[in-house]
């Protein structure tokens, strides 16, 4: 396939992944994902800006097979899904210089073996010159990894963003118009791979407003030709804002914790708080992460299995606590038949939450009406909570 052209002297050159539904074992891609990789001709040097996941090294070789000469290969970050192909580029290349962060450096040099000689280091704002085509470099360090990059191309306003933007979506054409469609991969990808690093990425969208961005062309996904919708959004998503909305994560064996999530979600929506319920026997787990991204409440519910907590549930907890929403409120309901530590092994993996800990509502086996009324009690205190943030209207 031929390049496509973004721009005068500018092209797109990567790889769409139709059937990838899964990314680093975990990531669940129900979209598809494209490696986005450019190539930015100027007067007198080409670069290409990023290469391709491994297996898809042959789709990005036919691109570039016009091409006889590339003098940067810019690694705006280390991981192999935009990394993997250098070692071949290089085969293909031999006079090409790797451009990247030294930290960049350092993760190639670790992840790839590639040898030094190879290398041109760049600081935070240093131009990269093709000639009629400048290139300057922005550090966005952990959007994902710590040595990531981002480039500017001043003369035509394009942002090559990298991971930051993207969205997990394969597609046909550069853009997509249904911009809803977009935002919703996008939101995903950001839940999924981003939020973790939300206060950092809060900074460097407050930088990147002093630029005059008219394209963002990310690593994955479609290139927004009016970004105005995804800037927006993710401001959205790193602010500390929160929605009246409780998310409720839970497993169940015999009914009785389900009973208790049945009885909770009555009693907040009958308080005017919205909910969305995951079953993790049968849940996407991007769909949960994509709920944590601006609800205000979790409430993970748990039955006793051997003693502890249902395995489906400490792991929900985990994924929960590592991608560190901006949860304001917890807590812990479930059952147990006889004894156990169930809740104290909830407790234990959602340490890095900031959220305020409710009192929990743990039964014995099948609840009783009082262990009802204990449930009843919880949303009053949810929809009160809520209230004391101003996000459900009400004297607190
Ligand atoms: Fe798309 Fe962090 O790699």
């Amino acid at each position: 396939m031929e390049p496509r052209k973004i721009t005068e002297g500018v092209f797109w050159a990567g790889a769409v992944d139709w059937d990838r539904r899964l990314f680093d074992a975990l990531i669940p891609l129900p979209d598809g994902t494209s490696y986005n990789a450019y190539i930015v001709a100027g007067r007198d040097k080409t670069a290409l800006l990023d290469t391709v996941e491994p297996s898809m090294t042959a789709v990005l070789l036919d691109e570039l097979k016009g091409i006889d000469k590339i003098d940067y290969i810019v690694s705006h970050h280390a991981e192999q899904d935009h990394s993997g192909s250098i070692p071949v580029l290089l085969e293909k290349y031999p006079d090409a210089k790797v451009v990247c962060s030294p930290k960049g450096k350092e993760l190639l040099m670790c992840h790839l073996h590639l040898p030094e000689f190879v290398f041109i280091t760049v600081a935070d704002s240093e131009i990269i010159d093709l000639g009629g085509k400048t290139l300057e470099v922005i550090y966005t360090p952990w959007v994902h990894w710590p040595e990531t990059i981002s480039t500017y191309l001043k003369e035509d306003g394009i942002l090559f963003s990298c991971d930051l933007f993207g969205s997990h979506l394969a597609f046909t054409g550069l853009h997509i118009e249904d911009e809803q469609r977009v935002c919703d991969a996008s939101k995903r990808y950001f839940a999924e791979v981003m939020m973790p690093f939300r206060p950092t990425i809060k900074k460097h969208i407050e930088r990147l407003d002093k630029y005059d961005i008219k394209t963002i062309a990310p690593s994955h996904g479609p290139i927004y030709k009016d970004p105005r919708c995804i800037i927006a959004s993710h401001k959205e998503w790193v602010s500390d804002n929160v929605k009246n909305r409780v998310v409720i994560a839970y497993a169940t064996m015999h009914g009785s914790t389900e009973l208790m999530v049945e009885a909770l979600s009555a009693g907040l929506w009958k308080r005017g708080v919205e909910v969305e319920r995951f079953n993790l026997a049968t849940a996407d787990t991007g769909r949960l992460a994509m709920a944590l991204v601006d609800s205000a409440t979790i409430v993970i519910g748990s039955p006793t299995v051997l003693g502890g907590a249902h395995p489906l549930v400490i792991s929900a907890a985990f994924l929960v606590n590592a991608l560190r929403p901006k949860l304001k409120f917890a807590a812990i309901i479930g059952s147990q038949g006889w004894a156990g530590k169930m809740m104290e092994q909830i407790t234990a993996h959602i340490g890095n939450l900031k959220a305020e800990v409710l009192p929990p509502v743990i039964v014995k086996g099948k609840p009783t009406q009082a262990d009802l009324k204990e449930i009843e009690a919880l949303a009053e205190s949810i929809a009160e909570k809520h209230k004391s943030i101003g996000i459900l209207q009400g004297q607190p």
